[in-house]
């Protein structure tokens, strides 16, 4: 028996680097899994890769359309879908936001809507996500949330590691991961005694391509000495959805190489 046997989780931004990771680890260890993401080449590729899986199912959904987070699950739940795990995981990162190639600018020219557009993503989203949870899951049958922050939720950025470096640190995104463990531990206690729990796990800086001199600088400010992968990530992402996990509730867990530790 897979440690995520029973399980049914729904995870948004389901597409990306680690939430594609998430997907095929869970299906792996059991679970039956409910991927959202924005349509696109992301999603396509789920879809390629667990299409015929009867245990995967797939659901555009734009996580800061209101509209759109208040039906899902009661869209999942009419095709026989009852999640007891649910991911925020889905973000927008400051590259996403500027477009890929554009020069990301500085603090002081940032713009509010670029700023106001990160939140609803990365937070408002999530809040919106939590509510649905409450509202149409919480209470009818034991469940589990669980946040995804970031190393830079509680730790300030090393702004010198991306000079010169076709990305940046962006002030709303940690700003934002700060954000969702408040939403985490003002939600534990909100749900206590209702059979409901919620985590955050706050992930390290994972490969994905970078550049041999970024990962030089960055690894130098983690105490493992290198960048994580992302199936180093999915490993504690699993135990959080796994029942084994059911006496957590309010914490966050970094698994950033000990980045936050120093
Ligand atoms: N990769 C890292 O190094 C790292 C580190 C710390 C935290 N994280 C966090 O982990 C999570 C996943 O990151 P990733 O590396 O897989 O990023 P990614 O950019 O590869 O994936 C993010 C996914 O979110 C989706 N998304 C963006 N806006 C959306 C919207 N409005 N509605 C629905 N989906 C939307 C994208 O389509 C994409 O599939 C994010 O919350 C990120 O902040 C990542």
């Amino acid at each position: 028996m897979g440690q995520l046997e029973g399980r049914c989780v729904f995870i948004t931004g389901a597409g990306g680097v680690l939430g594609s990771t998430y997907v095929r680890r869970m299906l792996a260890d059991g679970a039956r899994v409910v991927a959202t993401d924005l349509p696109g080449e992301r999603a396509d590729g789920l879809q390629d890769r667990h299409g015929e899986d009867p245990g995967f199912g797939f659901y555009e959904l734009d996580v800061s359309d209101e509209a759109a987070v208040e039906a899902i699950f009661q869209r999942v739940m009419a095709d026989g879908w009852q999640p007891n795990v649910v991911l925020n995981n889905a973000a927008i990162t400051g590259e996403m936001l500027m477009g890929k190639g554009k020069a990301f600018p500085d603090f002081a020219d940032t713009s509010v809507e670029d700023f106001e557009k990160t939140l609803r993503t990365n937070l408002t989203a999530a809040f919106m996500v939590a509510r649905q949870m409450d509202r149409d899951i919480v209470g009818n049958y034991p469940a589990t949330l669980i946040n995804v922050a970031s190393m830079y939720a509680l730790n300030g950025a090393h702004h010198g590691i991306y000079e010169g470096m076709p990305f940046k640190n962006f002030s709303a995104y940690g700003v934002t991961k700060a954000g969702i463990h408040g939403l985490t531990v003002w939600l534990a206690g909100y749900w206590a005694g209702r059979q409901a729990t919620v985590n955050t796990i706050a992930p390290g800086a994972v490969y994905n391509g970078h550049s041999g001199e970024f990962q030089r600088r960055v690894s130098e400010l983690i105490m493992a000495g290198r960048m994580g992968q992302p199936d180093e990530i999915a490993d504690v992402m699993l135990f959080l959805a796994s029942e084994a996990a059911g006496y957590m509730t309010g914490q966050m867990v970094n698994v950033d190489g000990g980045f936050s530790a120093w």
